[in-house]
């Protein structure tokens, strides 16, 4: 199925046309679209109403310069420490497999064979571009942020991701960034008593992009979700 890029006229219709959009078009997004985005967002909810989200939202020069300095970073090799890993090692099933399924799916659209590890590498690093996206976004979070607030923070990065798709955009979310925390931290001044959490990219995305076609699996409903009656 193609990328969507009309405007989401529903919820359904925005959840139904969301994907992670892996190439964007070199096309910015008005000013005032984005900030009535991140005024509605200011409406997610939260436990306790703690709003634990940092939001830190770059374009223009700034995205420019920041994608520079991490580009310089992924080519480098430098090891910054994560803040905290994406996963649990090891993974078990059947998460393990949908995962790497994923992968599979993602770099045999892509053509890059399994043992083409550079090109697999390489094709990562485009994490460090937001995917070509005029808009980066990096979310912050206070250092003592506990399980319940992460969770605000997906229900945060999912109200913006409907927002875009209501605004004919697109988004990837990256948890890509928690890998460069110390280069983030350093450009964007954020004070010592935060870290990086994760980031997302968005804009126009891209139809003709070859990875745009990825429509990543899900389980089957009664695999995850059970009614009681
Ligand atoms: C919190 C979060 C972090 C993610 N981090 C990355 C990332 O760093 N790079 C990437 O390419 N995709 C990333 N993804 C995208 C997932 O791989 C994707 O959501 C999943 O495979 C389902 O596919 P879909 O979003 O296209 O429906 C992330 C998704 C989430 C929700």
């Amino acid at each position: 199925m193609p990328l969507n890029t009309d405007k989401s006229v529903s919820v359904t219709d925005a959840i139904m046309t969301r994907i992670t959009c892996r190439g964007f078009l070199d096309k910015p997004v008005p000013k005032v679209e984005l900030e009535q985005i991140f005024e509605t967002a200011r409406r997610t909810p939260s436990g306790g109403n703690l709003q634990p989200w940092r939001v830190h939202i770059m374009t223009g020069k700034t995205l420019a310069n920041f994608t520079e300095a991490c580009m310089d970073n992924v080519k480098s090799a430098v090891m910054e420490g994560e803040t905290f890993p994406a996963y649990p090692s090891p993974l078990w099933e059947p998460q393990r497999s949908w995962r790497y399924k994923l992968g599979e799916d993602m770099y045999s659209l892509l053509d890059i064979s399994r043992d083409n590890k550079l090109g697999r590498l390489m094709w990562l690093a485009n994490n460090a571009r937001f995917f070509g996206a005029p808009v980066g976004i990096i979310v912050t979070g206070n250092i003592k942020l506990g399980m319940a607030q992460h969770m605000d923070i997906g229900i945060y990065l999912q109200t913006i991701m409907m927002l875009a798709r209501e605004a004919g955009l697109h988004t990837a979310p990256q948890g890509w960034w928690r890998r460069h925390p110390q280069s983030i931290i350093k450009f964007l001044n954020v004070p010592d008593d935060e870290h990086v959490l994760v980031g997302m990219a968005l804009g126009y995305g891209d139809p003709d992009a070859p990875v745009n076609n990825l429509w990543a699996d899900r389980a089957e409903l009664e695999e995850l979700v059970h009614f009681y009656d």
